[in-house]
């Protein structure tokens, strides 16, 4: 059943997933699963029972979208939305609730972020409101259910859990203040009548799904977004998707970190952070500064990337360097990022996430030469680092190597699968 077309085809209709920019293996691997499950024996078999069933439409996307997200996912953009919202209220007298939107939402952690956030700046319940939206049910569902496991608290500051979860069995269930300010629907950004009735959103939150479209689906979905932002609103974006926006005239607001743009003018930057400029290479993966490597769980195009090897070894001190590395990368603050990883290498083993956190330092400022000899250092310490893989992959990919992007591809989804097995 490798590389079938038709499968390809599918998805892209669908869901706007191209199969290029996460490489055939993974596509192939959600079929054969669902094939498995249907008891096709052929590819034929199981494009038939696909065609004559919706149900297994909908299993067929939900096993190749698997909702890789987190609370306060890019802190940095959660700030920036509550100075915004501040001023964007007193922009408009304060006559109505903002409206803002999380396209796709996954499993909620996203827009439940965003109400969490608004509500530590003291704005009011009635001052806002939040929609989620995901073309997956199943994700729109858990969502609904608000009962969330330690993957879904990834950061170093975990202080919001305390103010708004309360512990449940393994889990932490979410306050019934934070469900209040946040509606759920399933849709599709493809969809070109998607919310066709609602008002334009002061803030749209559209993160880490634009990189999965070629160039013809991004512009259709741009059309939509532009739609549902309000002229005068911001769309934040996920940090490698800024590139795309320059392309469609859309202006970063200049805050570092936010990944933040408005439609037309680009308006005063908010003090208190630094402008830096957006890479405007090709995309990457996103899930650039998560402060340690992320447990095993299925993620929706990308790899899962196995624990820095190194780090088994490693003394209490060097989880701390790490974890510091992590937390300056996240404030924004690149050139320190860049001297604690310096460090980490002078004071101790070299190990693959360092390298790769230099190679993605680099890849945001531009340098993308040193970024390649950096995520190349982190695979020969770690030859499964799935994120080294495929920020790696995309590089050669925008340097006009397919193959070998493509070859790198197939190693990330080789052990995403081994990952998922054990
Ligand atoms: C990586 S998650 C992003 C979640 C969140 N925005 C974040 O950045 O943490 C990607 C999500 O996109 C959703 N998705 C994929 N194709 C979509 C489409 N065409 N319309 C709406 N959602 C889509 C998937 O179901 C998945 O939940």
């Amino acid at each position: 059943m490798s590389s079938d077309q038709r499968f390809f085809d599918f998805l892209k209709e669908r869901i706007g997933l191209d199969v290029t920019s996460v490489g055939p293996a993974i596509i192939e691997r959600a079929v054969r699963q669902r094939s498995t499950a249907s008891q096709a024996q052929t590819a034929d078999e199981y494009w038939h029972t696909l065609q004559g069933s919706s149900d297994e439409q909908q299993a067929l996307i939900e096993a190749v979208i698997v909702p890789e997200t987190w609370f306060f996912r890019y802190p940095e953009s959660f700030a920036t939305l509550t100075k915004l919202a501040a001023k964007r209220l007193d922009d408009i007298n304060h006559l109505r609730a903002l409206r803002i939107l999380s396209l796709p939402c996954s499993t909620g952690e996203e827009p439940y972020s965003i109400a969490m956030a608004l509500l530590d700046g003291g704005f009011k319940p009635h001052q806002f409101k939040v929609d989620g939206m995901d073309v997956s049910p199943l994700s729109v569902e858990k969502a609904r259910r608000a009962l969330y496991g330690k993957n879904s608290f990834r950061g170093q500051d975990l202080s919001f859990r305390e103010r708004y979860f309360s512990a449940e069995g393994d889990g932490y269930r979410l306050s019934e203040r934070v469900l209040e300010q946040v509606r759920l629907q399933v849709g599709n950004l493809l969809d070109p009548t998607l919310l066709a009735n609602e008002p334009p959103y002061d803030f749209v939150f559209c993160r880490n799904l634009l990189i999965y479209f070629d160039q013809p689906t991004q512009q259709q979905v741009f059309a939509v977004l532009k739609r549902l932002t309000h002229v005068d609103g911001v769309l934040f974006i996920g940090p490698a998707e800024g590139s795309l926006l320059g392309l469609l005239g859309m202006r970063s607001i200049g805050i570092a970190q936010s990944f933040a743009f408005s439609r037309q003018r680009a308006p005063e930057p908010v003090a208190a952070f630094a402008a830096t400029p957006l890479p405007v290479r090709q995309p990457l993966p996103a899930k650039p500064f998560a402060s340690s490597a992320p447990p095993a769980v299925r993620r929706p195009f990308a790899p899962v990337t196995p624990l820095p090897r190194a780090k088994k070894a490693a003394s209490p001190d060097a989880a701390t360097l790490l974890a510091n590395i992590a937390a300056l990368a996240n404030e924004g603050k690149s050139a320190e990022a860049r001297v604690a990883c310096e460090q980490y290498l002078r004071s101790h083993e070299p190990v693959a996430q360092v390298f790769y956190w230099l190679g993605l330092l680099s890849d945001v400022a531009g340098s993308t030469l040193e970024a390649q000899g950096f995520y190349r250092k982190a695979l020969y310490l770690d030859p499964q680092h799935g994120e080294a893989l495929m920020h790696l992959a995309a590089l050669l990919q925008s340097q006009g190597n397919a193959a070998g992007a493509r070859r790198l591809q197939e190693r990330a989804a080789r052990t995403a699968d081994s990952e998922r097995k054990r």
